[in-house]
């Protein structure tokens, strides 16, 4: 049997349908906030702009009128009309809201085939109904329950498509690593074309993912390129950093820029060969773009983006400028690469380009080859846009909670104190004898839950599993935030605990449920890499400074903020005090 809309997965859940609506009216009793109006049916939609002036407003432009914006979208295609009259008219009864919504079902059998799979909260049926949850927080959590409910697969329905959710360890494992081939495919999102056209590694599928995996693995190992390792790239940056928040000289501060330019000059590193300095324009260039890149994909400009490319093209806004920006950095990639076209050294590549242009020249006979300019182009692109955010927002996190457990922060301080002393850097080999250093920072990113859903993968084909049949191309989100907070695999899962990593005797236990990369073939390239910078930058700050927060620890702030594919710390400021 077939998992979709008339398949099993509808059936089993419909089954489990506890507090199905048995009529069109209960159901719009269920949704609870009936909304009277088009601003709230609009703010139910998830997109929680307050009013059809506050969303235009966010797509950039202010109509005086949902007739205006009406006419403002009437050259798009029907489904985004068939939305703007949805937001244009107002329901002034929950008849009317059902019928707005769609087809008014004349039975609840009817109705939750419409709908799909109808969840057993008013929240959750509106969330289905117009996508775009309010917040990834929210969703994540309520993906949770609804795995709680009905089981490690289930179906749920973002507008008009489905999505099957894998949760649990074992459904995980089996999945992405037993599968592995078959859920190895990566969702289309409209702004992640945008950036890559399809060519790269990170919104690609199939042959062309694999073969620009394949390179870029070899290519990233240690000791891969140059005379310089990885880590020696990385030891650089966190010199540069101490030495900068030196110059901060005790007064407060946001670390936020600092160190996403030291991460960003690592990845500068291993893929131009060389690091900029923090004041460099084309840095700040590139910088700024990834910055915005994630901004817009987190927002709900974004997330209308996603769901209607064309309709949201039509209107001025921040994304005209992203879409120039981005353009921009892939011609900074070109000219980078066709500088050092003519000086190759075949025996020895300096870095990451250099390598990928002389796989270029080998496979210049083979006409289907993926090694040209498109893919190495958006390839560089994927490196430094997925390499920047996650790792600089993982050691803000660390030094955030650092903050709020003074404790855990002196300890980690002790331990470096007495293994490293003052006067080495720390280096790679210094982590064995580092334990609970070790177990701090994977706590930290246990905590930190930075991809709750992954990177959205797409079924390859046809797949049966726990007795469904998923179909090829079906969007499938590997619930990673279910296995990092399961009490049946961790000491302490709700609460920042270092414990969760260590055994009786204090020492480093690895634990499998450990999945903030992901799991199976679509993990993350750069987890090498990126242990190698949090474990480097975390030991070198808290080598020289202690973090302290400007107002008591009990008043610090750990929640995430929202971001459509994962979660971000909220801003603050500090002090580092020099420890000498
Ligand atoms: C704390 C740091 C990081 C975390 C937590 C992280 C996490 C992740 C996760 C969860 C995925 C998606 C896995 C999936 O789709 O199932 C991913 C993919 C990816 N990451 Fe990372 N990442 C980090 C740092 C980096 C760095 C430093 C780089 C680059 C050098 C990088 C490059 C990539 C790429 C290229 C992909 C796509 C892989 C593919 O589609 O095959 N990441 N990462």
């Amino acid at each position: 049997m077939i998992l979709g809309q008339a398949g099993p997965a509808v059936q089993c859940d419909f089954h489990h349908l506890g507090q199905v609506p048995t009529s069109s009216a209960k159901l719009v009793h269920q949704l609870g906030q009936v909304p009277t109006s088009s601003t709230k049916l609009v703010h139910q939609l998830g997109q929680v702009p307050t009013s059809s002036t506050k969303l235009v407003h966010q797509l950039g432009q202010v109509p005086t009128s949902s007739a205006k914006l009406v006419h403002q979208f009437s050259q798009v295609p029907t489904s985004s009309t068939k939305l703007v009259h949805q937001l244009g008219q107002v329901p002034t009864s929950s008849t009317k809201l059902v019928h707005q919504l769609g087809q008014v079902p004349t039975s609840s059998t009817k109705l939750v085939h419409q709908l799909g799979q109808v969840p057993t909260s008013s929240t959750k049926l509106v969330h289905q109904l117009g996508q775009v949850p309010t917040s990834s927080t929210k969703l994540v959590h309520q993906l949770g329950q609804l795995s709680k409910t009905y089981g490690s697969v289930v179906t749920i329905w973002l507008a008009n498509t489905p999505v099957v959710i894998i949760s649990g360890y074992k459904a995980l494992k089996e999945t992405m690593v037993g599968l592995g081939d078959e859920f190895s495919g990566r969702a289309i999102y409209p702004l992640l074309m945008k950036a890559t056209y399809g060519y790269g590694v990170l919104s690609t599928s199939g042959h062309r993912w694999k073969e620009m995996r394949k390179f870029s693995l070899a290519t990233m190992k240690n000791f891969g390129m140059g005379r310089r390792s990885i880590e020696e790239r990385v030891k650089e940056e966190a010199e540069n950093l101490v030495e900068m928040l030196k110059k901060s000289e005790g007064s407060a501060f946001n670390p936020a820029d600092m160190l996403l330019n030291a991460v960003g000059n690592v990845i500068c590193s291993i893929v131009f060969g060389h690091r900029f300095e923090f004041e460099d324009p084309q840095f700040k260039s590139l910088l700024r773009t990834v910055n915005t890149y994630f901004a817009i994909l987190s927002s709900p400009l974004g997330q209308i983006y996603n769901i209607f490319p064309r309709l949201v093209s039509l209107f001025p806004g921040k994304h005209h400028q992203l879409f120039k920006d981005l353009e921009e950095a892939r011609e900074y990639c070109k000219r980078e690469a066709q500088a050092r076209m003519n000086i190759l050294d075949p025996s020895s590549p300096q870095d990451f380009i250099e390598a990928f242009l002389l796989k270029m020249n080998e496979e210049k006979d083979n006409p289907d080859t993926e090694f040209h300019f498109d893919n190495l182009v958006s390839l560089v692109w994927n490196l430094f846009s997925a390499g920047t955010e996650t790792t600089s927002s993982t050691i803000r996190y660390a030094l955030l909670l650092m903050m709020k457990h003074p404790d855990v922060q002196e300890r980690v301080q002790r331990e470096i104190d007495e293994v490293i002393g003052q006067d080495r850097w720390p280096s790679i080999e210094d982590r064995q004898n580092l334990p609970y250093t070790d177990a701090v920072i994977h706590e930290v990113q246990r905590c930190m839950d930075i991809a709750p859903i992954a990177v959205p993968h797409k079924m390859m084909c046809d797949t049966k599993y726990n007795g469904y049949v998923i179909p090829k191309g079906v969007m499938v989100f590997p619930l990673l935030s279910s296995v990092l907070i399961d009490p049946n695999l961790w000491k302490n899962p709700n609460c920042f605990d270092p414990e969760n990593f260590l055994d009786a005797d204090g020492r480093f236990q690895k634990n499998d449920a450990f999945v903030v990369f992901g799991m199976g073939k679509r993990a993350c390239l750069g987890e090498a890499l990126a242990r190698i910078e949090l474990f480097i930058f975390f030991t070198s700050l808290l080598q020289h400074f202690t973090f302290k927060a400007m107002v008591p620890p009990e008043e610090l702030d750990t929640t995430s903020i929202n971001c459509s594919f994962g979660r971000m710390p909220r801003t603050y400021e500090c002090y580092a005090i020099s420890k000498k």
